[in-house]
């Protein structure tokens, strides 16, 4: 499968919100990555429903909905309805995993898990056959524009493993700090989603920067 890019509509500039959205459908990117941070789970405050609900309404291709918020569970129906088509929730917020997956598939959406830089990916083995998407947060959650973190090449390198020895059908997404100088090592080493805000939205032609991004791979393979 060829890698699938996800510019995070965090990065976006909010003033002109409906022109972003436009570029994204108008490139090769293929997801909207929708991050929702609620200050208490990480130290910022992003958007939540009633954002991505316009959001939906521009968009033309699915919205990848990253939820960095504690007790997720009481809000998925509404974030399905907002129109989110893949909800993640975060390993170290959810005690009770497998009953907030069954959940989120019940509403009808994609069932991911994100995993913080410190979680190992070992901690999914006994529900991974239950996922749609593994999400590896190669920075601390939070914010944009942060540095990636080089040991989560080995975490998704395990990830994978992981998926093919239970015979999981799980995508692996990484998220933070990615962009045209890492990408390549990224895919080799497993992932099949890119997450990219700034690479993305801070280059002069976002459009360009995508289409880069969703042939590196190739151009370094082939070099
Ligand atoms: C970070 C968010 C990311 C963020 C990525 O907490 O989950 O999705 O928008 O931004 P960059 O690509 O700039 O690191
Ligand atoms: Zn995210």
């Amino acid at each position: 499968m060829n890698h699938l890019i996800a510019p995070s509509v965090l990065s976006a500039d909010f003033r002109y919100l409906a022109r972003d959205l436009e570029m994204i459908n108008n490139s090769k990117a293929d997801w909207f990555h929708v991050d929702v941070m609620d200050g208490r789970f990480v130290p910022n405050i992003s958007f939540g429903m009633f954002i991505i609900d316009f959001i939906k309404r521009v968009a033309t291709k699915p919205l990848d909905v990253h939820l960095m918020m504690v007790e997720p569970e009481k809000y998925i129906e509404e974030f399905r309805k907002a129109g989110a088509d893949i909800i993640t929730v975060h390993f170290e917020a959810c005690p009770h995993l497998h009953r907030t997956i069954q959940q989120i598939k019940q509403s009808g959406a994609k069932a991911g898990v994100a995993l913080n830089p410190h979680t190992p990916v070992e901690m999914l083995t006994d529900i991974i056959k239950d996922l749609d998407l593994v999400l590896i947060m190669s920075v601390n959650p939070g914010f944009g524009g942060q540095s990636f973190i080089p040991n989560t090449i080995n975490k998704i390198k395990r990830c994978k493993s992981m998926i093919i020895e239970k015979g999981s059908s799980a995508l692996i997404e990484v998220d933070g700090g990615v962009g045209p100088n890492n990408i390549a090592e990224i895919v080799k080493a497993g992932a099949d989603v890119l997450v990219a805000g700034n690479a993305v939205f801070k280059t002069e032609d976002p459009t360009a920067t995508i289409l880069e991004l969703k042939n590196l791979e190739h151009k370094t393979l082939t070099v």
